[in-house]
């Protein structure tokens, strides 16, 4: 069983490797026995993650620059990895934006559907949306002339259902902020895109599938995770670190025969 799950000899290419959930899936993925190339637009948070391990995993790591709005920086990162390694046999897409508010607006209008800023939805859609598009775009083609791939993506709960919106009430039941329609709508595109490139590339060695994380803790406000924990059927927000496996799973021969299937990992919040 463990050779089922081992990443031993796979070079897995993390797209968002600084972030909450890149950060722990690279720790994962090391520990499995894989190479990663840790790209991020954020160099200053990969060096620090990098100093913070040993000599031989650092050997295993190697953190590359990347912005997936840019062709050019997608074919210089993929450049860099193909001359370091070789062509990547996994990536794992986390990049994309939640977009984070002026706290001194006012926030319930600002996110709310009616006053949506279009440059707002613009931005999250070149991220999200046109970023994805490129950088698997790149990863198909290069995989392509390699033998073969894996592709995970990483869209939201609110691609399955729409966010319910009592979540950001505060404690007089006031709605303080919306769940914005920008996110809603850039990773609502992810699961059918996933079986649009599984069943185009199922034959030609390439699995894409999707995994959908939700609610990972992180600081938020004690009224925020209360509100989360009466909604959720495990009643709890997910440690980070609850994501390992299934990541794993999906980047290892464990899951040969899956394609085009979406992996959720919510805690049970899409089942009722
Ligand atoms: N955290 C959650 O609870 C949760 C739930 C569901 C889905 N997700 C999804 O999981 C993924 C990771 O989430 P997270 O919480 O780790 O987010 P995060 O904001 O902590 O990390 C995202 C990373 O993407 C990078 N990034 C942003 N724009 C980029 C660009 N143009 N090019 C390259 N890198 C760029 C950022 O620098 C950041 O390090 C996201 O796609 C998110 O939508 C997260």
């Amino acid at each position: 069983m463990n050779d089922l799950f081992s990443l031993d000899g796979k070079v897995v290419l993390i797209s968002g490797a600084a972030g909450l959930i890149g950060q722990s899936v690279t720790t994962a993925c090391l520990e499995a026995g894989a190479r990663v190339a840790c790209c991020d637009l954020d160099e200053s948070k990969m060096s620090d993650n990098q100093s913070n391990r040993d000599s031989a995993t650092r050997a295993r790591c190697l953190s590359v620059q990347l912005d997936i709005t840019s062709g050019e920086s997608i074919a210089e990162a993929l450049k860099t990895i193909v001359d370091h390694w070789r062509v990547p046999d996994c990536l794992i897409h986390l990049a994309a934006i939640d977009a984070k508010f002026d706290a001194s607006l006012d926030l319930a209008k600002a996110t709310s559907f009616e006053s949506f800023d279009i440059e707002q939805w613009n931005n999250s859609l070149s991220v999200n949306m046109t970023g994805t598009f490129l950088l698997t775009q790149a990863v198909v083609r290069a995989m392509l002339e390699a033998d073969g791939g894996n592709i995970i993506l990483v869209p939201s709960t609110y691609a399955l259902v729409a966010p319910n919106q009592s979540l950001y009430l505060d404690e007089a039941d006031r709605q303080v902020a919306f769940k914005p329609v920008d996110y809603v709508a850039s990773k609502s595109f992810l699961p059918n895109f996933s079986r649009y490139l599984a069943t185009l590339y199922g034959q030609r060695g390439i699995r894409v599938n999707c995994l959908v994380p939700h609610g990972v803790r992180n600081n938020h406000p004690a009224n925020f995770e209360q509100r989360f924990n009466a909604m959720s059927p495990l009643g709890r927000m997910c440690d980070v670190d609850e994501l390992r496996g299934p990541f794993v799973f999906l980047a290892s021969d464990a899951s040969s025969y899956m394609t085009g299937s979406t992996l959720v990992v919510d805690g049970g919040w899409t089942a009722w």
